[in-house]
């Protein structure tokens, strides 16, 4: 069999159980990285535990509530204990809200969803990255979205904390750069999860840039924004 472009790699990855997070899972157990995989819904994720261990990847599986600070970090510690490192951390997991303006939505609809987009994602980079700096070298890749760099009526808190990611992205990568450990940004385009009620594209077929950002093919990228449909273009990668 051949190897695999991540042979070797331990990879983390949020919101795991079910739509992109799933998807990235299985690619990154293709191409031989070993997981560490979490959400908050065990049976979800006792499916994914499956379909990654039929892809021969060795995986730990835990629920975690990534805007919980403990959860948090027994998820983080547990994956160190298993595999010793981390290379790879996708701060996939997030939620939406009803679409309504920025002003009906209620404290706890805003609250709810910059404590798993923003807040969660920099608790997990707060607990994965001072490893990749002791490691000299590792790859934060964050879930974003379009919204994150435009507007859209009625998607305000969602947005707002995708602009945040994006603020997170940039001020992580200038931090840690020195040490060689690299945060891009990718927004996936509209893609066929339980978020969008299942209307777009399918999951497997925007795994491409999460595998090349994971991989030593894109060593020394890094503080930028990538989408999934003009990445190759965007870096002026010739289409295979
Ligand atoms: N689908 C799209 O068109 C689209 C477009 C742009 C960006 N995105 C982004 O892509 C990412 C993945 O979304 P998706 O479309 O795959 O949606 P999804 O099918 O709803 O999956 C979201 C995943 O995140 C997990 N999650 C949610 N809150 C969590 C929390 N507090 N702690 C841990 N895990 C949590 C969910 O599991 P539990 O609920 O069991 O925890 C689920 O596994 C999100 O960041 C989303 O904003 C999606």
């Amino acid at each position: 069999m051949a190897q695999g472009v991540l042979q070797g790699k331990v990879a983390l990855i949020t919101g795991a159980g079910r739509g992109i997070g799933r998807a990235v899972a299985l690619a990154y157990a293709r191409e031989g990285a070993s997981l560490a995989l979490c959400s908050r819904t065990k049976k979800e994720l006792a499916a994914t535990r499956k379909a990654v261990a039929e892809l021969g990847a060795a995986a730990l599986v835990q629920t975690c509530d990534v805007s919980r600070e403990k959860d948090v970090e027994r998820f983080v510690g547990r994956a160190l204990e298993k595999f010793g490192r981390i290379d790879v951390l996708v701060n996939n997991a997030g939620l939406a809200h009803r679409t309504a303006p920025l002003v009906e939505l209620s404290p706890e609809e805003w609250d709810g969803v910059l404590a798993t987009n923003l807040r969660g994602a920099w608790l997990v980079a707060r607990a994965v990255v001072p490893h990749l700096v002791k490691q000299q070298g590792g790859s934060v890749i964050n879930v974003s979205s379009w919204l994150g760099r435009d507007a859209l009526t009625g998607y305000g808190a969602y947005g707002v904390s995708k602009w945040g990611l994006e603020g997170l992205t940039r001020y992580l990568a200038l931090e840690v750069k020195r040490a060689g450990v690299r945060v891009n940004s990718v927004s996936p385009g509209y893609v066929a999860t339980k978020m969008t009620s299942y209307r777009g594209a399918k999951p497997e077929t925007v795994v491409d840039l999460f595998v090349y950002l994971a991989s030593d093919a894109s060593a020394g990228l890094t503080g930028q924004q990538l989408d999934v449909e003009t990445w190759k273009r965007d870096l002026g990668i010739r289409r295979r």
